[in-house]
């Protein structure tokens, strides 16, 4: 038997970067998937990709209740259950101090890393409930160390860390578990764009190598593979938990290379450009 075996998953985010190795992980686990994404483009960018007609592909923007309720909805006419929700979508604009940061900015990261959640919860708890399914949201590392030139965001996943452990408590009384994963960097659109704003651009690969001490920046298969495990019943008594999905990104101090073993690692796990 497969780890997901009709498992009937709405993964926000999955058209793209992170979300997208998810839905293929997923997907060979035996899971049944629901897609949403706000950007046709994207939905139909990972429509083509996929060429799958069992996967449920749905436009909704996270931030907002109605869209995300009409998804969920939909989800449940079309498979009739939910077992997981994992909120995955996220943005990260801009790479900015606070005090440069506009309201606008703020508000907008706000509403859809966080409020996104709010939502999804509000729209799909009754469903979950049902089955006693679980919720994953994707965070960040720098939601517990921070990140210069990054405040807002890393507020935003701060506020993750907060509600996935307050969740878990309020959800263990129905036997739902809601966990996080924290990845440090993961080449992904999302991460292509951050590096582009960078004042050292030019060298960013290198930095983003060097702040793993296993020494590359990773794809996003290394964080579908963590994920896959936390909303599986491998995962049945862990609740709560912020994994860092990091290469040791958290761990103290350490010298900046060269160590030959991170030069060899570095070589082997060459990042997309
Ligand atoms: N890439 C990294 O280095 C990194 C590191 C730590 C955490 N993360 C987190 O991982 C998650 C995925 O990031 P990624 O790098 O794959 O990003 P990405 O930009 O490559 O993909 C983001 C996905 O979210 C969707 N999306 C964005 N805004 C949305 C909205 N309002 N409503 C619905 N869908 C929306 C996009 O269509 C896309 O499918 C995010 O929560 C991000 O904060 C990424």
């Amino acid at each position: 038997m497969l780890p997901l075996q009709d498992k009937v998953i709405f993964l926000s985010g999955g058209t793209e970067g992170i979300g997208y190795e998810c839905a293929k992980a997923y997907l060979k686990a035996g899971a049944q998937l629901a897609i949403v994404s706000n950007s046709k483009e994207s939905l139909e960018f990972a429509k083509k990709s996929f060429d799958n007609d069992d996967i449920l592909f749905l436009a909704a923007d996270v931030a907002i209740f109605d869209q995300v309720n009409s998804a969920i909805s939909e989800t449940l006419e079309t498979y009739g259950r939910l077992d997981v929700v994992h909120n995955n979508a996220g943005i990260s604009n801009p790479s900015k101090r606070l005090d440069e940061t506009t309201e606008e900015e703020w508000q907008r990261l706000f509403d859809v890393n966080v409020k996104g959640i709010y939502n999804t919860t509000k729209a799909a708890l009754s469903a979950l409930k049902k089955t006693k399914g679980n919720i994953l949201n994707t965070g960040s590392l720098v939601g517990s160390i921070g990140q210069e030139i990054h405040a807002a965001y890393s507020a935003t996943k701060g506020a993750i860390n907060a509600l996935t452990k307050s969740m878990a408590l309020d959800y263990s009384y129905f036997g739902i578990r809601v966990n996080a994963v924290a990845p440090a960097g993961v080449w992904t659109p999302m991460l292509r764009s951050w590096s582009l704003d960078q004042p050292n651009s030019s060298s960013i690969e290198d930095y983003l190598n060097n702040i793993h001490p296993l020494g590359y920046c990773p794809e996003g298969d290394v964080i579908a593979d963590a994920c896959l495990f936390l909303i599986s019943d491998n995962a049945r008594f862990i609740t709560g938990c912020i994994l860092p999905v990091s290469g040791g990104a958290e761990l103290g101090y350490k010298r900046n290379k060269p160590i030959e073993h991170q030069a060899q690692t570095v070589e082997k796990h060459t990042c997309r450009s």
